[in-house]
């Protein structure tokens, strides 16, 4: 059977998200959080993403009742895991994680990810960088025939106007700053090869990162409970 990803690839951008309503949605994040949360194991350390996929994974996590070092990519994601008795230590002394685990904005066939609708994919990129397992959650309607924008950016305030001159087009999110305090803002040109885009935003002065994530760093996508 074709697995979701390449079905998706066969039809129109936005062929996964038009017939998706909210309830349905919900219920398929619910099932990626449970899956992912099953593949942790006791004495892990793991890293937590951000965004409302997330926020059903930490109880899935939690009613796990595992021994398990935690690293999360948001001040909303560290409270509420710690409501749920999951211990969050800071990423400064830990080198390496054995799982993060994290939703996108959209998945394309190829599994180039865009992230960074809730403006952490800073910090998302770091741990799932770090981790050795980086496994992605989401509902159907996050998969796409191929990534379109906006592209979201974190950027230095230093030189603003300038920087997003260079970008452009891209226009800056009316939105709280990123997690270290920095202005959010969204690409919004061609991104039809997302590793030539990824490679200039990379190389442009005063953007701290991208929201592109290369399929290079994704292990696993788990979409409803389905393993893709
Ligand atoms: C936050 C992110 C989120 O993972 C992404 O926006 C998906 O969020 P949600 O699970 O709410 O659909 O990249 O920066």
């Amino acid at each position: 059977m074709r697995s979701q990803l390449e079905r998706v690839g066969r039809g129109s951008p936005s062929a996964a998200s038009a017939t998706l309503d909210v309830v349905d949605a919900q219920r398929e994040k619910q099932l990626a959080a449970e899956a992912a949360a099953a593949l942790v194991e006791d004495g892990m350390s793991v890293g937590l993403g951000t965004g409302t996929t997330v926020a059903l994974l930490l109880p899935a996590l939690a009613a796990r009742g595992l021994s398990l070092r935690c690293v999360a990519t948001s001040l909303q994601t560290e409270r509420r895991a710690r409501e749920f008795g999951l211990r969050v230590e800071s990423f400064n002394g830990i080198d390496r994680l054995d799982v993060a685990i994290d939703g996108a904005d959209q998945i394309a066939p190829d599994r180039w990810l865009v992230k960074g609708g809730g403006a952490a994919h800073t910090r998302e990129k770091v741990v799932a960088a770090a981790a050795d397992r980086f496994v992605v959650i989401a509902s159907s309607d996050k998969l796409v025939a191929r990534i379109r924008p906006p592209v979201p950016l974190e950027l230095l305030s230093f030189g603003l106007a300038a920087t997003l001159r260079r970008l452009e087009p891209a226009r800056l999110r009316d939105v709280p700053p990123s997690p270290d305090g920095n202005p959010i803002a969204d690409y919004l040109g061609d991104v039809r090869d997302p590793a030539e885009l990824a490679a200039r935003l990379d190389g442009t002065a005063g953007l701290v990162e991208h929201g592109l994530f290369p399929p290079a760093l994704v292990t696993d996508v788990i979409v409803a409970g389905e393993v893709l």
